[in-house]
Parts: C-alpha cells; sequence; structure tokens
C-alpha cells in the first residue's frame, strides 16, 4: 500500500491477509496425492465466501484481454512457476512440486500470500529448492525495514540463491497491494542493495521469490496464464504480505487456527 492512498486502510489490508493466509492454510491441509487442483479451489472459494470475502484473481484482467484468470486461486505444479490454473484433470501424485497462491479482496482491501508443499517423497535437489526459496523470503522480508530500499530487499534475495546455484525467475516481480492487487513499488527478486525507491513505514508489500532448479527462463502455455519453466523443471514460490514499520517488519499473512 501506498501510506497516502485514501481507498485503502490498514485494519481493512490486516483482515484481508488473515483471510487469505487462513485459506491458504486450508488448502495445504488438503493438498494430498488423489486430490484435484480444481478441489482445492472449490475449497478456497467456500472459504472466502464463509468468511465474507473473494478471490482478487477471479476474473482478473489487468491487460482488458479476452483471457480474463478464470479461477479463485493459483495452483502451480511441477514446471508450473505461478499462475496454474486449476483444473479437474490435474490429479495431484506423489512427488509432486504443488504452489498455491491465494489473493482476496475483503472489503476492498486486498491481502496475498502463497506458499509451495511437496507431496510425500521428493529427491533432495527438489528439497532443497523448496526450503532455499522460504529462506529467500525470509531474508526478503527481514530487510522490509523503513528507510531501506527496494533494492536491498532484492539483493539480499539475489544473493543467497546465487550462492544455492538455483534459477530466479526475473519475469514477474514483488509488489506493494492496498486497494488493489499490485501496486507500487515492484520489487524484482534480484537487484543492487541501496537502490531502488525507499521503504517508508505504513508500505504494505507483498514479496515473493519464484525460484527455479535449472534455467530461470519461463514461458507461457497455451491458456495464456500458466507460467512454466522452458526447461520443464520444478520451481518454488513463497509469499506474504508484509507491513513495513518504524521497527522490526510485520508479517500481515498469518493464518487464525
Ligand atoms: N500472487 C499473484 C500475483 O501477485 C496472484 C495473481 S492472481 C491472477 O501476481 F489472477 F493473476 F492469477
Ligand atoms: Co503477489
Amino acid at each position: 500500500m501506498n501510506p497516502h492512498s485514501t481507498q485503502a486502510n490498514l485494519q481493512g489490508i490486516r483482515q484481508a491477509c488473515r483471510i487469505a493466509a487462513t485459506v491458504l492454510h486450508r488448502m495445504v491441509e488438503a493438498t494430498a496425492v488423489g486430490v484435484t487442483t480444481y478441489d482445492l479451489d472449490q475449497l478456497a472459494k467456500r472459504e472466502l465466501a464463509a468468511m465474507g470475502a473473494s478471490s482478487a484473481c477471479f476474473n482478473y484482467n489487468p491487460r482488458g484481454s479476452l483471457n480474463p484468470y478464470p479461477a479463485y486461486t493459483c495452483i502451480s505444479v511441477n514446471e508450473a512457476v505461478v499462475h496454474g490454473i486449476p483444473s479437474l484433470h490435474k490429479v495431484l501424485k506423489e512427488g509432486d512440486v504443488v504452489s498455491l497462491d491465494v489473493v482476496v479482496d475483503f472489503e476492498g482491501c486486498i491481502g496475498d500470500n502463497a506458499t509451495t508443499v511437496v507431496l510425500g517423497k521428493v529427491p533432495s535437489a527438489v528439497k532443497k529448492l523448496v526450503d532455499s526459496t522460504r529462506e529467500a523470503l525470509n531474508l526478503a522480508i527481514a530487510c522490509a525495514r523503513d528507510g531501506n530500499r527496494v533494492g536491498d530487499i532484492s539483493h539480499a534475495v539475489e544473493s543467497y540463491l546465487r550462492k544455492q546455484g538455483l534459477g530466479i525467475v526475473r519475469d514477474f516481480v514483488g509488489h506493494g497491494v492496498g486497494a488493489s492487487m499490485h501496486e507500487e513499488p515492484q520489487i524484482p527478486n534480484f537487484g543492487r542493495a541501496r537502490t531502488g525507491p525507499r521503504l517508508k513505514a505504513g508500505m504494505t508489500l507483498a514479496i515473493e521469490p519464484m525460484v527455479t532448479l535449472g534455467s530461470h527462463k519461463i514461458e507461457f502455455l497455451p491458456d495464456g496464464w500458466t507460467a512454466v519453466t522452458r526447461d520443464r523443471k520444478p520451481a518454488a514460490h513463497f509469499e506474504h504480505t508484509v507491513l513495513v514499520t518504524e521497527g522490526e517488519p510485520e508479517i500481515l499473512t498469518i493464518p487464525e487456527i
């Protein structure tokens, strides 16, 4: 959120974030072998309605195209990086890497979060991919402090992931949230420290490293939404919405359980 925005308020964003995290948590609990990604999306739809919220993804159409986003959440399996469209034909199986992304609209305020889970046994390289992406997000959040710059977050993510030898997706970025899903500033997952816009107390930022086991290059499936790795190696995605304060960053996407 831009602190000068009048349309969204921090109280509303807090609630949207709590709902987003709670729905994400319930989806994680339901993620299992034999379940379809459609089942998980429908679960999210029901939970959102029960909490008086709606999906900010459904019908999302940023460029006014003929292809608005057709589902309530994004579920991106294995080589899918982000914006995977849930499907009745996508039955989860042992070894899958499942990224779940929930963006909530509660009374005109947005909350955005994502996580990646693996089903059963996976190769150690895949486990490292997922653990390193989670750690990159934690390192990034630690930089979300009043007076720091966006580049400090970007640099923290990039330098850590480079050391791990993992690919950093460059085609999507983190972002401010407020009355709309994608507000200023953009938060790339690569960049130089002490550069970019300055962070101010009151900003609400969705920070979201998207990381690959092979090349960082992506392409889109014919559905126009699903971003997959070109080499079809797996990817992971973790995201929290965070409030910048005068002191410690506050993670807003904490579930109510
Ligand atoms: N967390 C994703 C993002 O920030 C959610 C996109 S919703 C969709 O881009 F509608 F584009 F799928
Ligand atoms: Co986001």
